[in-house]
């Protein structure tokens, strides 16, 4: 094992991408090559998607233990449009609801020869159990892990605002809502400090506080009007009430959205070409009113659209590094 493994066990020997399970420990140069990938494989809305052979004769495993639309949906796009043979999993009518373990299934389906497992699951720690326990030549992406990473969605996001902007450095991006559950602003925040000096505002309620640990370069406040002020980057984020136990605690969908929401006398405050961004599922009129969501600065779709382009990115890498 060389430096470059030791140091961060999701790069191989030659600083490839092994596996996928969280943004920090890769480097900005290695980050901007991705998100070029990633633009390669794009076209415009309208016209025919972008394909490539790349992952022919491959299969890719979708492991969803958490519900989701846009990123199993884009993770399927993507395996489809590199020409891999794709593994749609039913959680529900697997035999993990027999008694199956995780890793028994895991077995099972590398017994198949899965090449890629894209794995979403509601306890931390997930992905990375299972990059150390398939074999080499298998690679794990982390499809969204509890509430500590969701790289991809961290990938897209950096996408959206690069193209936006014209840059990832010197901006100021503030994010709204339950920091304290949320795995997008773990991401976000990781691949922001890698990308450049960025200043990072997290606004959220009292009881879904960041914990400052996790957090040591943001400012973390509940003043979201002084946040948002002068801000390049507004993203509101929803509650997440599947992982919130005491929801006696938490305030009506109409007090969050007039303390809380991004509505557009708020984002007047901002810089006057700030883009707004929400990762879905998105509650309007709760922590995004409708107007704004569907507003000439949101560029929600977009982080969609971004989406499979960057899952296309990241499959190619690692069949790249670890498959060929
Ligand atoms: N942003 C995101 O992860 O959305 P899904 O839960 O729909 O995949």
């Amino acid at each position: 094992m060389n430096d470059t493994t030791k140091l961060n066990p999701q790069l191989d020997e030659a600083g490839r991408l092994r596996h996928l399970l969280r943004l920090k420990g890769l480097s900005r140069e290695f980050i901007t090559g991705l998100l070029d990938r990633a633009v390669s494989y794009q076209t415009q809305l309208g016209e025919p998607p972008a394909r490539d052979t790349l992952l022919k004769g491959r299969t890719v495993a979708n492991l969803f233990f958490e519900p989701s639309t846009r990123t199993r949906a884009s993770f399927e796009l993507a395996a489809k449009r590199l020409s891999a043979d794709d593994l749609k999993r039913d959680v529900n009518m697997s035999s993990r609801t027999k008694g199956e373990s995780l890793l028994d299934t895991v077995y099972t389906l590398q017994a198949m020869q899965v090449d890629v497992f894209v794995v979403r699951d509601a306890s931390a720690g997930i992905p990375e159990y299972i990059t150390q326990n398939v074999i080499p030549q298998v690679a794990v992406l982390n499809a969204g892990e509890a509430d500590t990473s969701h790289p991809t969605q961290g990938l897209l996001d950096l996408m959206t605002i690069r193209k936006a902007r014209g840059t990832l450095d010197g901006l100021t991006v503030t994010v709204i809502g339950d920091i304290a559950h949320s795995r997008v602003a773990r991401s976000i925040s990781e691949g922001l400090a890698i990308m450049g000096d960025n200043e990072l505002r997290l606004v959220s309620p009292q009881g879904l506080n960041a914990d400052p640990e996790l957090y040591p370069q943001a400012h973390l406040t509940s003043d979201i009007d002084a946040a948002v002020r002068d801000a390049d980057v507004i993203m509101a984020l929803r509650i997440q009430k599947e992982r919130i136990k005491e929801k006696s605690s938490l305030m009506t969908s109409m007090e969050y959205h007039q303390q809380f929401g991004v509505t557009e006398e708020r984002l007047q405050l901002a810089k006057p070409d700030a883009i707004v961004m929400h990762p879905g599922p998105m509650n309007r009129d709760v922590e995004i009113s409708g107007p704004v969501a569907d507003g000439s600065q949101s560029v929600i779709t977009q982080q969609v659209h971004n989406g499979v382009a960057v899952r296309m990115a990241v499959l190619a890498a690692v069949t790249e590094a670890r498959l060929s």
